[in-house]
């Protein structure tokens, strides 16, 4: 365990104005959103479309890492670079999924736990040879009708504590991702009693596997209203109830908190972190770890065509520019309709 290393990286991966890119959807993910904009999901065309992203000129202002895919960090840019060795030649540290999906949490119906524990001290280490500095690791918490259940949450952050303390022995700075999903149709005050749950549960269980603080790095959910809520919280409530949770859970000690993104719409996921890090005597800097919110344009001009590759550059750029801004507080909603 080099400890310089593990805190040179989450230093790195929080630097100021920068954010990660997540661009580990499994092969799975990646076909749905593929299929949207009519593109086949072959491994040739997942591969065009994350080198397009990552060669974006000037992306590394304010990208700060890219949470890779097995098949993706074992992938070239079509001069046959590999890309961790691409983006690490750019600034970007390269990052690695490694749970294997949340899957049905027994005698617990409607609920996930995530797996991916066997091996992962062996997968790791290979992960480090290829380049990968950070890793992720994403657990999933449902909201409904007596749900999340006490089984779920402990399990869920067992699993996550097992993971980062494989992690920090490998070097390896490691993502604590407990995501509380937006689906249902819940008040935003029961999203923010289950994300307190949800984080001092796996806080309790970090400290048990003596994982150090100092190396994760938090990505969290927002608390927000759930999508099919009457009530619709604004962007001030949401800033609030999230900081107010964060700053009950998570330690000083932590050197930062990412966000994902959910299922919000870009322009939510950039003015919601664009509140919350305007705030003033915050103990950590927060910034993103955006798949959709990242991506979604790109993706939508780009629709599998090299002619549209420059376009799509353009788009990811742009959000990843307003996105660095958010992270501290500078982010005006006329920076939008300028650029368009
Ligand atoms: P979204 O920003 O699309 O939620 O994805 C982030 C992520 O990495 C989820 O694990």
């Amino acid at each position: 365990m080099d400890k310089a290393l593990l805190s040179k990286t989450a230093a790195a991966m929080v630097a100021k104005g920068r954010g990660l890119l997540a661009a580990d959807e499994s092969s799975g993910t990646c076909e749905k959103r593929f299929k949207s904009v009519g593109v086949e999901s072959t491994e040739e065309n997942r591969r065009a479309y994350r080198g397009l992203l990552f060669a974006t000129p000037g992306v590394e202002q304010y990208v700060s890492g890219v949470i890779l895919f097995d098949e993706t960090i074992r992938q070239k840019t079509s001069d046959g670079v590999a890309f961790p060795q691409f983006l690490a030649g750019k600034g970007i540290i390269p990052g690695i999924k490694v749970d294997k999906g949340a899957k049905e949490l027994a005698l617990c119906p409607g609920e996930k736990v995530t797996e991916g524990l066997d091996g992962l001290r062996e997968r790791l280490a290979e992960y480090f040879k290829l380049g990968a500095r950070f890793a992720k690791w994403r657990a999933v918490i449902t909201i409904g009708d007596g749900i999340p259940s006490h089984a779920c949450l402990y399990a869920n952050a067992h699993a996550l504590a097992r993971y980062a303390a494989l992690c920090q022995e490998a070097s390896i700075v490691p993502i604590i991702e407990p995501e509380v999903l937006l689906d249902g149709d819940h008040t935003i005050e029961r999203c923010e009693e289950v994300t307190e749950a949800t984080l001092r549960a796996t806080n309790a269980a970090l400290a048990a596997h003596n994982v150090s603080f100092e190396h994760t790095i938090l990505k969290a959910s927002m608390v927000l209203s759930g999508k099919d809520c009457a009530r619709q919280a604004g962007v001030d409530e949401v800033a609030e109830r999230t900081v107010r949770v964060l700053k009950r859970t998570v330690p000083a000690a932590q050197p930062g908190v990412v966000f994902l993104s959910g299922g919000q719409s870009d322009l939510d996921a950039t003015a919601h972190l664009n509140a919350m890090a305007a705030m003033k005597g915050l103990a950590w800097p927060l910034t993103f770890s955006y798949s959709r919110a990242l991506q979604n344009p790109a993706l939508k001009v780009w629709r599998g065509s090299l002619q549209n590759v420059a376009a799509a550059q353009r788009a990811f750029h742009h959000r990843a520019h307003m996105n660095g801004l958010a992270s501290q507080g500078k982010w005006k909603h006329e920076l939008e309709s300028k650029a368009a």
